[in-house]
């Protein structure tokens, strides 16, 4: 089957069919293999993407602008204060005086493709990022890249099962364990979002781990039981830190993430709530427990907290290679998208 995607803009997996998200995973291991490829090098020649960003980042940034550069494009840095700025109904800020109708038809005249990185602490409430940058979309016939959004994250899950095939090969029928960690740094859904779904979506039994009162958001879990259904796969949900843990158990995905009335408490309540539970932590000796079980994490890493550094820094860590499949997924995606390369799966 040969799968086209262009002018498509990439907000969440689960939007994408198993075949793209085959092709954009089949395409950014062969541009791993073959970094600067005659093939590749000139795909995105004279044009520019625009990166804008409303949250800070090391990853993303330097990944997508790297990107365009291995393409043979360029990649321009937006931030809302370099705008002129104004409220909207999605809480944030945007050009004073323009709608996003008008900007985002204008900056569709420049550039072949934009990306968007608008994180809770950006908005009001929770869904606006997304509701945002679905906005962008529709004005925007040059495809929306989402760099991550209050809701999803989806180079990172991407990234993820590119990272876990690389070690482990087929995903079909393995146990991936995604555990709440405690922290300092109330972190967002969008990367734990996006891994549950696509891992379910790949034929993974999940098992969900977290203290009582850190539920994730009903619409998204509701998703990933349906994904694990249609593939006849375990979704399980447990409580305890220790018991999450288990033989059958092949990556560990220790992270921490707020509690659902975060926007109304707060980042300073949560943070002083989420650092007491320090049993919720992914170490060695839980690690042991595992099918030799591989760390899996979407960086940045709150060592100590969410994971111990004997983990994070040891041979079952594969959150570095995770992290530059990001340059890799991220460049089949605009090769796919912006530049039309159709790939064959
Ligand atoms: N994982 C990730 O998106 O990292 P950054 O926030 O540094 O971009």
């Amino acid at each position: 089957m040969l799968i086209d995607i262009k002018g498509k803009d990439v907000i969440c997996t689960q939007e994408l069919t198993l075949p793209q998200i085959e092709a954009i995973l089949k395409l950014a291991k062969e541009m791993k293999a073959d970094r600067f490829g005659e093939k590749y090098i000139e795909l995105l020649k004279d044009k520019t993407f625009l990166m804008f960003f409303f949250n800070p980042s090391l990853r993303t940034r330097i990944s997508f602008e790297a990107a365009a550069t291995e393409l043979g494009g360029h990649a321009q840095f937006l931030e809302p204060k370099t705008m002129r700025l104004k409220k909207t109904s999605h809480g944030v800020e945007v050009q004073a005086g323009e709608t996003i109708e008008d900007a985002a038809q204008v900056l569709d005249r420049y550039a072949c493709g934009m990306g968007i990185r608008i994180l809770e602490t950006s908005v009001e409430n929770y869904g606006d990022g997304d509701a945002l940058l679905r906005e962008y979309a529709r004005w925007m016939d040059a495809p929306i890249i989402n760099m991550a959004d209050d809701k999803y994250h989806p180079c990172q899950g991407l990234s993820d099962v590119m990272g876990m095939q690389e070690h482990k090969g087929d995903l079909t029928g393995k146990t991936v364990l995604m555990t709440w960690a405690h922290g300092s740094l109330a972190r967002s859904y969008c990367s734990v979002h996006e891994n549950l779904l696509i891992t379910s979506r790949m034929g993974m039994n999940v098992r969900l781990a977290y203290p009582k009162g850190y539920d994730l958001p009903k619409e998204e879990i509701e998703k990933v039981k349906t994904n694990c259904e249609k593939n006849g796969r375990k979704f399980e949900i447990c409580h305890d830190p220790d018991e999450a843990y288990t033989h059958d158990v092949e990556f560990v995905y220790s992270r921490n993430w707020f509690g659902p009335d975060f926007y109304e408490i707060g980042k300073k309540v949560e943070i002083e709530r989420a650092s007491k539970l320090t049993d919720w932590i992914c170490n060695e000796e839980r690690m042991k427990r595992t099918n030799n079980g591989l760390f899996v994490h979407p960086m940045p890493v709150d060592r100590g907290k969410e994971v111990t550094d004997e983990v994070a820094s040891g041979p079952r860590s594969i959150i570095v290679d995770i992290a530059e499949n990001r340059l890799h997924t991220q460049k089949a995606i605009m090769a796919m998208t912006i530049a039309g390369m159709k790939v064959e799966v």
